[in-house]
């Protein structure tokens, strides 16, 4: 059966990333389901259109100089030979280390003056990672590189499922924590106002309103849905379907809506035995597919017979991706 007949979504593409308000668009999934090929496809797509496009990794393991064929780093750099189309790889720890550095008498007064911790103390809580931390900080990056307007569309070629899960479901958890620190502060506020009759706030409060406001941005982008889209991008194989499925859920969850899905490597010819009972094992996910994510927009995206690397080859996928 031709695989047309399963997906009755062949023929459709991404839309809608054209929209004037819509800034982020993430791409998210398993790891090898093709996440940084979608995201240099869609940037040169969109930059095509005429938009400046900034294409950012947040994972740890950058591809996006091979899947592009040039080198990129930790600075935003042009594409080579591809006007409006940018490039920048997030290293989420050295974006930690900074604010460390800038922070460290902020985070240590808080501490310092709201517990009953002596010194040693201080200094091993202050080295102690808190989970995720990092790859939130590689987020105000990029929250920051909006609100500077330099790009009209931010890409994002996230890190696999559970790294961007943790990312996007961080700012809840590090409420939490300003809330005790808070919870802390407002203890110590309340003996200084009693012992003395008054109190001034510090840099101490100052750094927990800030981080307040900077994780109150992050979420409200992230739930805008005008301002953001988040794309799932998964395989016709049992694996990355649950957790394709699994990601869906916990984003909605979350307050982040998925509306569009690509389906990456469908084999759509083959005469060979070996390429007939992939594809039937194919057409087999794909109607699970159809049935599981019957609320979403539906993108096949066929499986070339060589890797996807480079702006020709990308470019062709492109015309898959975007009719
Ligand atoms: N449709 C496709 N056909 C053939 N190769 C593909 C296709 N999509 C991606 N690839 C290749 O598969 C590998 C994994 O893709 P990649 O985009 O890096 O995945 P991820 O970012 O999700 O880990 C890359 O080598 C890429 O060139
Ligand atoms: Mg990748």
């Amino acid at each position: 059966m031709p695989i047309d007949t399963v997906m009755q979504t062949r023929g459709a593409g991404l839309t809608g990333l054209t929209a004037a308000a819509l800034k982020l668009i993430l791409f998210g999934g398993k790891g090898g389901v093709g996440k940084t090929t979608c995201a240099s496809s869609a940037g040169l797509y969109l930059a095509k259109e005429g938009f400046r496009v900034l294409v950012i990794s947040t994972d740890p393991a950058h591809s996006l100089s091979d899947s592009l064929a040039q080198k990129f780093g930790a600075e935003i750099q042009e594409v080579k030979g591809i006007k409006n189309l940018s490039v920048l790889e997030v290293n989420a720890q050295k974006a930690l280390s900074r604010f460390k550095a800038c922070n460290e008498e902020q985070i240590k007064k808080i501490l310092n003056t709201s517990t009953y911790l002596d010194q040693q103390d201080i200094d091993s809580l202050f080295t102690l990672p808190i989970p995720g931390i990092d790859e939130l900080m590689g987020f105000k990056t990029i929250v920051d590189l909006i609100d500077e307007g330099g790009f009209d569309k931010y890409i994002v070629d996230t890190a696999p499922t559970g790294h961007a899960l943790r990312l996007l479901t961080l700012p809840g958890l590090l409420d939490e924590w300003i809330k005790v620190m808070g919870k802390m502060r407002w203890k110590y506020r309340y003996m200084v106002e009693t012992f003395s009759g008054r109190y001034k706030e510090d840099e101490g409060d100052d750094f927990l309103l800030i981080m307040k406001k900077m994780i109150k941005r992050i979420e409200s982008l992230l739930k805008d849905q005008n301002r953001c889209e988040f794309i799932a991008v998964t395989i016709p194989e049992d694996m990355a379907i649950s957790e394709t499925e699994r990601l869906v859920s916990e984003l909605q969850s979350y307050g982040i809506k998925v509306k569009q899905l690509v389906v990456n490597n469908v084999l759509e010819s083959g005469d060979c035995g070996f390429c007939r009972e992939r594809g039937r094992a194919q057409q087999d996910y794909l109607k699970q597919i159809k049935n599981r994510f019957s609320a979403l927009q539906t993108v096949i995206i066929p499986l070339w017979p060589r890797e996807v690397k480079g702006i020709v080859p990308l470019n062709n996928l492109k015309k898959r991706l975007f009719l």
